[in-house]
């Protein structure tokens, strides 16, 4: 197997280092805006086959060291009965606002519920065949309850946050209920043949320190402590968060990502130096030329070899609008100056 990924996470030595890319499947490739034309989103995420299709259209196409599950991160709210639609981010049908909403929320098991999450992984290990490892995700708890009380995203969730700040006790109710849900979905992957995992905490970064770790950190730690035994590294990602790293050193994961917004030599030193660093281009540098991307690429990985362990990938997803030459260049600079 390609293990690289999964032995830059675990901070053991590499010989070159790892690349992947938030949101590497999408519309920046032209094979899976093909695939979109004829059909939905949705259809996508529950059609094993395709979702399997896309998931490895960008290990053929551009080469990465990783293979994402193909997936969206609302998909697990089908565990608790709600129903999500996407246009184009996901929308919560009947957004969860009450005490007695969330009173009655009862958790079904993933296999039963999202059954296809699973195949598809089983199809894409089949696929991939000892090539490069498959990674598995989640939303944190905290990100997904944001979805699940605002019903969509927002700039400053404030439906979601009248909850926190106004009735804690329902907010850690339905915390607690979606992060029994999350650790089941992310096992079951696990068990399926995801051979790492990421928990995306996309809206921690909306919270100031105390709060982040009295409705996020701790329970984004709970799932991700409780599946150091599954033996896969785990990697938690906490967008627009370079206030909350002296926190999130509590994580409990092996890899920390981090957004373009900080210093990835600082952000390691903030962590204590105790974890392996995922990222941080700004996606937005893939609009440049191809000679510029590889600048700060090498940039990137000049930087990253100060660090106990480095997984190249972008500070978030890849634009719609990136030329896909140019997230190719990317790759390939990679390679060619990643040895370590
Ligand atoms: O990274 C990958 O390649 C794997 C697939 C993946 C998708 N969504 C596919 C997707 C992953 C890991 C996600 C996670 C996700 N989804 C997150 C967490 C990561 C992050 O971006 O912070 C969040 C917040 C979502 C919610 C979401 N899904 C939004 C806001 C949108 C609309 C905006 C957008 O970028 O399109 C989606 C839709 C979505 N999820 C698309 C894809 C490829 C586009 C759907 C389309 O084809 O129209």
């Amino acid at each position: 197997m390609r293990d690289l990924l999964l032995r830059a996470c675990r901070r053991q030595s590499v010989e070159r280092t790892p690349i992947w890319l938030m949101r590497q499947a999408g519309r920046s490739l032209p094979e899976y805006r093909a695939l979109r034309e004829r059909t939905a989103f949705v259809t996508l995420c529950r059609t094993p086959e395709l979702a399997a299709q896309v998931t490895l259209q960008p290990v053929e196409r551009l080469g990465v060291d990783a293979a994402i599950l193909f997936s969206d991160i609302l998909v697990p709210a089908e565990c608790l009965g709600l129903r999500v639609d996407f246009n184009p981010g996901p929308v919560v049908e009947t957004p969860l606002r009450t005490t007695a909403e969330i009173a009655r929320l009862h958790a079904r098991p993933a296999e039963e519920a999202v059954p296809f999450v699973f195949e598809t992984v089983r199809i894409v290990r089949r696929a991939l065949d000892g090539g490069v490892p498959l990674i598995g995700f989640a939303g944190a708890p905290f990100t997904l309850c944001a979805y699940l009380v605002e019903g969509r995203g927002s700039r400053g969730f404030s439906a979601f946050k009248t909850l926190l700040y106004g009735d804690p006790a329902a907010a850690h109710r339905l915390l607690d209920v979606v992060t029994t849900v999350t650790l089941d979905y992310l096992e079951a992957q696990v068990r399926a043949g995801a051979q790492a995992v990421q928990l995306f905490d996309t809206w921690a970064g909306l919270l100031d320190r105390g709060t982040f770790r009295e409705f996020a950190l701790r329970y984004a730690r709970r799932v991700l402590e409780r599946l150091a035994g599954s033996g896969v590294p785990r990697i938690y990602f906490a967008l627009n968060g370079a206030h909350l790293l002296e926190d999130i050193g509590d994580c409990g994961a092996d890899a920390v990502g981090v957004d373009w917004r900080v210093d990835i030599r600082e952000a390691s030193r903030r962590l204590g130096g105790r974890f392996a660093l995922q990222g941080n281009l700004d996606p937005a540098q893939l609009l440049a030329p191809p000679a510029l991307i590889e600048q700060r690429a090498v940039e990137l990985l000049v930087r990253g070899r100060e660090l106990p362990g480095h997984v190249f990938n972008l500070g978030h997803g890849v634009l719609p609008e990136t030329p896909v030459e140019h997230v190719q260049s990317l790759v390939e600079a990679v390679k060619r100056h990643g040895a370590r």
